[in-house]
């Protein structure tokens, strides 16, 4: 008879949902945290038969019956246990691997190094409570974890003694081999000896899906690099597979918890001790779609969930550069992937904050008014595509409107693409006034008195910039590149005259210069201004006042050497996006201003007005940022920048 390898047995029990397979034999109806039917193993009218998935098995109180997603099919289906097993196998789209003496030893190898694991975890928990892990102690609880949750979470110190937990584990039983399969430890280069890779440090067990530690991540107290060592991949442990917390977090769902995906070990630490059970991170990488997957499977199917809930996973990452970026970088992992039973919200952390230092700092409701402003993916798109973007001309409008419809065009699920695409369209519509793309009943040409003037346009500082910001060198320097640019290639007023006009620069003569060109520009002239024209006007004309000192300033060697771009004879498509890449600086300053004071202020009064600046100004950053990056492959082909 064939017999199969436990674990294989265990995977399977995982993979399957027993109200899955027993609800498409039998009708099932939710009751509370189970669901319930009539037993389908005696005759009854009133049902007794019970399915709970949590605890994967079937239980009837009136004939007692009573098992697991196998024995159900065994019994229901008429089939032995092996055969059970195979149809069960193929429903979960999982091979059935061979009972041979090879995967045996494969099994036996896997549970010894299991066992060696969970051995570490012990030896680490216990030196937190030696002499010597004192100061990890005091460390923990500086950062507001008490001996309740150091235990919880299984926290633990790695002694500085390289040999410690060698002679531990040898002295179990354990040899080198294995310790050095499973990256506990190291092989020195130039003797003969081992080891410890992680010392003094304190330590985050890290468990697969069902508890067991397969990894570690290690702290280090205080300052230094790197913040944090992790266990290397092994044959238990993919570090793109797997998600710290996750077997805490399968739990969540039913404990109407939501799944929040965050960046670091502290950070589920924290979510957690608050009581979101549903927190995971990833282990040092961005976002893999593994993952994805991973927190997808745990929803419950389509059928079972309730209406008004919302099951989608929160990705909810850093209130930095970083973690915007991380999120975006998620969003866009996710993107391909949605359908209508799985998709992602995002919500965004004020600036500074990461998960941890938000419940530390402003307490639960800060972090639940975080999360209850999470943003469904359809507007996710929206802002990765738009916000920030220039939306002043009919052309302006057609670049945004294809970014927009590019995003939509990777789902790959085409009903959920086709709804996104009307969404999205009707947003448009909204927004440029326009007929919607596609609409059935078009509207004849100028039928429809179309508003003007009225179009949403790019974001611009209510304030002059730089008087906002500390006036340092580079921010002079900029000043000069920016006047350079617009001296030497005139032809980019049209596109960046209205930034120039509404900025002020803190160099007298600079501010001098800038207000000369910018009226100059103004002015109805019969001569076409280009740059000889202009520069003629700046040094000699009745305008030029006290600007040729400053236009020799801008036009010196000084100046272009900093910034190639502004010089004369290079392309205007360089300028331009010079221009674009310091303006984008610019902005970004000023938007960080803005952050840290709404950041301080929601603080301070935790209102959804606060919230909502605060969450806007987020995405207007997001934009920056990410336009920033897109300029960055062109940048890093050109000059330097400042
Ligand atoms: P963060 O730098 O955001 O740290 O890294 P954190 O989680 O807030 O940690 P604390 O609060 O300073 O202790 C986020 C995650 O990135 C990984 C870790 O998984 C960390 O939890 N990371 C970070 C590394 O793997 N190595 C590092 O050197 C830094
Ligand atoms: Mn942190």
């Amino acid at each position: 008879m064939a017999t199969f390898l436990p674990t294989f047995l265990d995977e399977l029990r995982e993979r399957l949902t027993l109200s899955d397979i027993v609800g498409k034999r039998i009708r099932l109806l939710r009751a509370g945290r189970e669901f319930k039917g009539c037993c389908p193993f005696h005759k009854e009218k009133t049902p007794s038969f019970y399915v709970n998935d949590d605890k994967k098995f079937f239980h009837c109180f009136g004939c007692g019956a009573h098992g697991d997603v196998i024995g159900f099919t065994m019994r229901h289906d008429g089939l032995s246990f092996p055969e059970a097993v195979e149809s069960l196998a193929a429903q979960a789209g999982l091979a059935v691997p061979q009972d041979t003496p090879m995967e045996r030893e494969r099994f036996d190898k896997e549970k010894s190094l299991h066992h060696l694991l969970e051995r570490a975890t012990v030896f680490f928990e216990e030196q937190l409570r030696t002499p010597a892990g004192r100061e990890a102690r005091a460390y923990l609880l500086g950062r507001g974890l008490q001996d309740k949750a150091q235990r919880r979470f299984r926290l633990g110190y790695a002694p500085s003694d390289a040999q410690a937990l060698i002679r531990q584990l040898q002295g179990e039983g354990f040899g080198l081999p294995d310790m050095l399969a499973v990256g506990l430890i190291k092989k020195a280069e130039d003797r003969p000896d081992h080891y410890s890779f992680f010392r003094n440090r304190v330590m985050f067990p890290v468990a697969n899906r069902r508890g067991q530690t397969v990894a570690f991540g290690a702290r280090i107290m205080g300052e230094g690099e790197p913040k944090y060592l992790n266990s290397p991949d092994h044959a238990l442990f993919h570090k793109g597979q797997l998600l710290y917390g996750l077997s805490r977090a399968r739990a969540a769902l039913a404990q109407g918890q939501p799944l929040i995906v965050v960046e670091g070990y502290m950070d589920v630490i924290a979510l957690v001790e608050a009581g979101y059970i549903g927190a995971v991170a990833p282990l040092g990488t961005a976002l893999t779609e593994d993952q994805l997957a991973l927190l997808w499977k745990m929803l419950p199917p389509l059928e079972s969930r309730e209406p008004t809930r919302d099951y989608s996973p929160i990705l909810c990452f850093d209130g930095d550069n970083a973690g915007l970026r991380a999120a975006m970088r998620g969003a866009d992992r996710a993107l391909p992937l949605l359908t209508a039973a799985q998709t992602a919200r995002i919500a965004y952390l004020p600036t500074g904050e990461d998960p941890d230092s938000l419940l530390r700092s402003a307490g639960r409701s800060a972090m639940q008014a975080v999360l209850d402003q999470a943003k469904p993916m359809v507007e996710v798109i929206w802002d990765m595509a738009l916000t920030g973007r220039r939306l002043q001309t009919p052309e302006d409008r057609a670049v945004a409107a294809r970014a927009l419809r590019q995003k939509v065009a990777v789902i790959r699920d085409e009903t959920l693409k086709t709804l996104y695409q009307d969404a999205i369209e009707k947003k448009l519509a909204a927004l440029f006034q326009w007929e919607p793309k596609g609409a059935p009943n078009m509207h004849k040409r100028g039928e429809k008195q179309r508003k003007t003037g009225a179009f949403p346009t790019r974001f611009v500082p209510s304030t002059p910039l730089p008087h906002r910001l500390q006036p340092t060198g580079s921010l002079k320097l900029r000043e000069k590149v920016l006047l350079a640019i617009m001296v030497n290639h005139p032809a980019l007023f049209h596109e960046f005259g209205d930034e120039l006009a509404h900025i002020g620069f803190i160099s007298p003569p600079m501010e001098a210069l800038r207000q000369q060109i910018v009226t100059l520009f103004s002015q109805d002239s019969q001569e076409p201004l280009d740059a000889a024209a202009l520069y003629r006007h700046l040094s000699l004309g009745d305008a030029a006042g006290g600007a040729q000192k400053g236009l020799a300033d801008v036009l010196s060697e000084a100046t272009f050497m900093h910034a190639g771009f502004a010089r004369p004879d290079r392309p205007i498509e360089q300028a331009r996006q010079g221009w674009k890449s310091i303006w984008n600086k610019y902005l970004q300053e000023q938007l960080q201003i803005d952050l840290q004071a709404a950041g301080r202020l929601w603080h301070e009064d935790p209102s959804d007005a606060n919230l909502a600046r605060l969450m806007s100004l987020r995405e207007q950053m997001e934009t920056l940022v990410r336009e920033s990056d897109e300029q960055m492959t062109y940048d890093s082909n050109q000059d330097s920048l400042l």
